[in-house]
């Protein structure tokens, strides 16, 4: 069929095979551009594998230290008429590549909040890899039911105690406007939030690892985090979402203790602000990245999804050097988002920012590119007046 973008809103529809592909194919090249990581990760699973900052992840431990990988994520193949969605389309691509140099890879399609999938995911690794080295959590999903009580619980992004206005934009017609939007009605959107994004999946998933005996000496487990600017705090890092990042992050210490006899240790990463399929949902959020781009650009220091990853593994968690923990623990590699010139810069444009100003003044441009780049479009070299084959199996997927 002919794959055309249809947007709806934040999201796109549609997703191009042959266009997810090349995405796939120029973070490969990146992480091969950057060298082998040193004493990297030999055998990972990754949890949220196959978009964002969780495919990233993958392809930087297979490429950059030759890893076997393992990736569980929520993906659906082509349907009559309709494309699968582009994480599909990345991991097949992924896994081709990966299988082409010689790597172990396979996959994993189903809820991992769920017992069976963990179950499904620890066979597969005793079976194929005995043990893993590295476990990336980096889910981000809207709903999750719990495991152990089948409540499904939604989480939602809202501030806590008051209501928030500000600017935001509408990326795809490029108008900023003011938006206003209502705190939380009861304590239960905290709670269902933080249930759906918080640490408690990531310790379960840790917990039953350790408890089938497959995670190696020394095992490291790294899960993502975001702080931002205080522009953003009101809708992020003090709001429900922020609440879930307190838990993640709160998270860590229970997982060491329950890694201490393995000499395993766990990690949150505090990352960029970056277009993908999650960050574009918030609101205020697309305008904010739309500046930070333009004056990170400019500075020639910004970082797309990959860079940081790669990033992450070769200067922080394999260094085998200081980790510069900030004082709550935590990994930043959003240091260069949050040098002081930049977010005074930002902070200076945010107040002029204008819908008549919008692709002069901000990157604008560059988040589109990036959002349609995560579904597959936008690339010069392919043709998406031509057909494409919409049917594309990921090779070893379970
Ligand atoms: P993403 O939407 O690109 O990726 C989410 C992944 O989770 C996908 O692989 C998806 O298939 C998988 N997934 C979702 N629900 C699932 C389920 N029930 N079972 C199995 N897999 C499921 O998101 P992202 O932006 O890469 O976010 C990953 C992490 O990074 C999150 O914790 C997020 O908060 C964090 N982070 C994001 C940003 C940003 O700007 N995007 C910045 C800092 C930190
Ligand atoms: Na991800």
């Amino acid at each position: 069929m002919i794959i055309q973008p249809r947007v709806r809103g934040f999201i796109c529809l549609t997703s191009h095979p042959e266009g997810t592909a090349q995405h796939v194919k120029e973070q490969i090249d990146y992480v091969k551009s950057k060298g082998e990581i040193k004493d990297g990760p030999k055998k990972v699973l990754v949890i949220g594998a196959s978009t964002g900052f969780g495919l990233a992840s993958r392809i930087t431990a297979a490429f950059g230290s030759q890893a076997a990988t393992v990736g569980v994520f929520f993906e659906k193949p082509a349907a009559p008429g309709k494309p699968g969605t582009a994480g599909w389309y990345n991991s097949a691509a992924f896994e081709k590549e990966a299988h082409a140099a010689g790597l172990y890879a396979k996959s994993i399609n189903g809820d991992a909040f769920s017992d069976e999938i963990k179950k499904q995911t620890i066979d597969l690794i005793k079976s194929d890899l005995g043990q893993v080295d590295l476990v990336v959590y980096s889910l981000a999903s809207p709903r999750r039911t719990h495991p152990k009580t089948g409540v499904a619980h939604a989480s939602v992004l809202k501030p806590i105690s008051q209501p928030f206005t500000d600017k935001t934009v509408d990326f795809h017609t490029g108008v900023v406007s003011d938006i206003t939007i209502q705190p939380v009605e009861n304590p239960e959107d905290i709670e269902n939030t933080v249930a759906v994004m918080g640490g408690e999946d990531w310790k379960f998933w840790i917990e039953e690892l350790k408890a089938a005996g497959v995670l190696a000496e020394g095992v490291k487990t790294v899960a993502y985090s975001y702080i931002g600017p205080e522009l953003t705090y009101p809708i992020y890092r003090n709001g429900t979402i922020g609440r879930a990042k307190d838990d993640l992050e709160g998270t860590v210490p229970v997982l060491n203790a329950l890694l201490s006899d393995l000499g395993g240790v766990s990690y949150v990463s505090v990352n960029k602000a970056l277009v993908t399929q999650s960050s574009s949902a918030i609101p205020v959020v697309p305008l904010y990245i739309s500046l930070l781009y333009k004056v990170m650009k400019e500075k020639g220091i910004h970082e797309g999804t990959i860079e940081q990853m790669q990033r992450l593994f070769a200067e922080r968690l394999y260094a085998n050097a200081d980790l510069q923990l900030d004082d709550k623990g935590r990994i930043r590699v959003d240091d260069l988002e949050m040098r002081e010139d930049v977010q005074a810069e930002v902070a200076a444009l945010w107040e002029k920012i204008t819908t008549e100003n919008l692709e002069e003044i901000s990157d604008i441009e560059g988040y589109r590119n990036d959002f349609f780049h995560l579904f597959g479009f936008n690339f010069d070299t392919v043709n998406y007046e031509a057909d494409s084959n919409e049917l594309v199996d990921i090779p070893s997927i379970n």
